[in-house]
């Protein structure tokens, strides 16, 4: 399988690339894959600047000439997209935005209207071959709302979606924390070989995998520095 990472971090030692990490390791446990790591914050990626110009040309590329187009050429090919990256203001931090807002030269400006409802632009690439997995981790604990946002932004942006939105991550680079975090990495691992045989996680093992590695409480005392 080809495995397109997208690294939203910004940083060298980025929380949620340790879990990303862990998961790869499972996934290439049995087989390994091809996989292709893009630290997206090293990339040039300018903002989309909405001159529709790839539909006009309609071969799945940006008229703007930058590290975008690249991008566009792995990420049609690959099999599975994973996108890693901390929670931003309850959203995608906006470099990455940047790198999906500019996946529209993979549709046309051509509508349709699903059963449902549901209006979509026509694809210009079979995106139904293309499994999604979204990794974002986050700082605050685990409390309603926090990732509701993002989470109702990718269920419409991307097809054949997993999702693990993973709370107190700032705990898996505290080394003292080890003795919560890496069960959590392990845990990790395993729902990697999990996604390596069936492409998908099960209900059980993200609940597993988004369960907090210490009480809220617990967590916001020591955030605070109250031990
Ligand atoms: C600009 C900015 C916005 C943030 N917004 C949120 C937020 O909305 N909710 C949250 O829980 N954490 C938020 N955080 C905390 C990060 O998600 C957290 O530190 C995360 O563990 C960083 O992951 P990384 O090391 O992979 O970059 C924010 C951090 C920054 C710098």
């Amino acid at each position: 399988m080809r495995i397109l990472v997208l690294n939203g971090s910004p940083k060298k030692k980025s929380d949620t690339m340790r879990l990303t990490e862990a998961f790869l390791k499972g996934l290439n446990k049995k087989q390994e894959h091809e996989v292709n790591v893009i630290n997206v914050i090293d990339k040039k990626i300018a903002p989309c600047r909405g001159c529709f110009g790839c539909w006009q040309q309609g071969e799945g590329h940006c008229v703007y000439q930058d590290d975008q187009n690249g991008i566009l050429d792995l990420y049609r090919n690959a099999d599975v997209i994973i996108w890693s990256f901390p929670l931003y203001c309850y959203g995608m931090p906006s470099h990455l935005k940047a790198v999906l807002d500019r996946t529209i030269p993979l549709v046309r400006m051509k509508m349709v209207q699903e059963p449902d409802g549901t209006v979509r632009h026509v694809p210009l690439v079979d995106f139904s071959r293309i499994h999604t997995l979204v990794i974002c981790g986050c700082g605050f604990p685990n409390w309603d709302g926090n990732f509701e946002g993002l989470r109702a932004m990718c269920n419409v942006c991307f097809g054949g979606l997993d999702m693990v939105c993973v709370p107190e991550t700032p705990l898996l680079n505290i080394p003292e924390a080890a003795v919560v975090a890496d069960p959590l990495l392990s845990r990790f691992e395993q729902a990697g070989e999990e996604y390596a045989a069936t492409l998908t996680l099960s209900k059980e093992t993200v609940a597993a995998l988004e369960t907090p590695m210490i009480p809220k409480e617990e967590y916001i005392r020591h955030v605070n520095g109250a031990g």
